[in-house]
């Protein structure tokens, strides 16, 4: 079976960022989202729908600090793109009443870039950092101490005549956003004193955010229209706001409007949604994996040279969601398809049983059960 010929799947298909930006299900932002999520973004801790254990921890947090009257500590908020990260850094600094300073990871290639920001914090001031774990090492070790101590040392001058200014800056809180906790280093990972883990949202869940947003873009949809696209979101808000502007699209062309289940059902098929949320590029890693490499174990390495992908996209774009919908494992061995991906794809699975599933370091409990 490993030495079957690739024929199921085209890799050029997949090929470029531009083509993964046409795909309806991509978790990441695309043309057109930017304008819309502004609008729809939940402005206050209880207008956000879903994950109870974030946010009833940040509850806690916030309203502890409230009540001493200083800064709440420094919050990480680490998950999967789409899932409300940003939404909730803002939620944060609302809740507090604080004024939010935005800036990024990869904008913050010198120090001297983040002792700008800081320097300009005025106290209790939210500084938000998206993809902290692609600051540079220099702005990193600056960030240490300013969230240790609110100070930082400038250096000024170069060579031996360089010498370093402490600079007091006022107490504010940092929230740090990232899809890769791991790639986090060990001492700015300590220097938090609150992460909130964000999980993949239920179908229930969904169907909120899918109803709350269609009533604020004015979209008329029926409660089985909204269950149908929540079903389809590979557990992620952003996907369901997407997925119901162009099921409203459709509803407006083709139909009187109204997004009835059977419109929502016929528009998802134009869009190449499948039953359970699965795109193109989702597809074709499965049907890699199962024809090309007997259902594995493979490499993930391998995998996205198969479909034609960066691994990390494979990795941080399609793989959490597959295997939180039980169909992939990851093994120390190399990634596994389940029985639900050979079933998933119409395919018998071997006879002998899927291999090696016994030591899966994961297997989320499916979306769908
Ligand atoms: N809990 C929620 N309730 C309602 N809408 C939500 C919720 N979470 C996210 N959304 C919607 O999803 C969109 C994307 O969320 P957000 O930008 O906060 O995600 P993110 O985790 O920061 O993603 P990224 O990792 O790509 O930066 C928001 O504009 C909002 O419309
Ligand atoms: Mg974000």
């Amino acid at each position: 079976m490993h030495d079957e010929p690739m024929t199921e799947f085209e890799p050029a298909e997949f090929a470029s960022e531009d083509a993964r930006a046409e795909e309806a299900l991509s978790a990441l932002p695309q043309t057109g989202d930017r304008e819309v999520e502004t609008t729809l973004r939940p402005r206050k801790l209880g207008e956000f729908v879903g994950q109870p254990r974030v946010r009833e921890q940040l509850e806690l947090v916030l309203e502890s600090a409230r009540m001493r009257g200083v800064p709440p500590d420094h919050v990480l908020l680490s998950g999967p793109p789409g899932l409300g990260k940003t939404s909730l850094a803002m939620i944060i600094a609302a809740e507090l009443d604080a004024a939010i300073r935005i800036t990024s990871g990869p904008a913050l290639e010198r120090a001297g870039d983040l002792a700008a920001m800081l320097s300009n914090l005025v106290e209790g001031d939210v500084l938000f950092i998206d993809e902290i774990h692609r600051i540079a090492r220099p702005a990193e070790e600056m960030l240490y101490l300013a969230m240790e101590d609110f100070r930082v040392d400038v250096v000024v001058g170069k060579g031996p005549g360089a010498t370093s200014i402490p600079l007091e800056i006022a107490p504010f809180t940092l929230v740090g956003a990232t899809t890769r906790s791991g790639a986090l280093t060990g001492p700015l990972r300590d220097r938090f004193g609150f992460t909130g883990q964000m999980e993949f949202y239920t179908a229930e869940e969904l169907e909120l955010v899918v109803r709350r947003a269609a009533s604020l873009l004015g979209i008329r949809i029926e409660d089985e229209g909204a269950v149908e696209i929540a079903r389809r979101s590979r557990g992620t808000p952003r996907i369901a706001n997407r997925l119901l502007r162009r099921v409203r699209d459709y509803a407006q062309v083709r139909a009187d409007g109204v997004a009835t289940r059977t419109v929502v059902r016929a528009a998802l098929e134009v869009y190449d949604v499948d039953e359970l949320g699965l795109d193109r590029l989702d597809r074709a890693v499965l049907t890699a994996l199962v024809r090309s490499f007997g259902g594995g174990p493979v490499g993930v390495s391998t995998l996205a040279v198969a479909v034609g992908e960066e691994t990390t996209t494979v990795e941080e774009v399609c793989e959490p969601y597959l295997v939180r919908a039980g169909m992939l494992a990851r093994t120390p061995r190399g990634r596994v398809a389940t029985v639900s991906a050979w079933e998933h794809l119409g395919l018998t699975p071997p006879a002998g049983g899927v291999a090696d599933l016994g030591r899966a370091e994961q297997l989320g409990p499916s979306l769908f059960d």
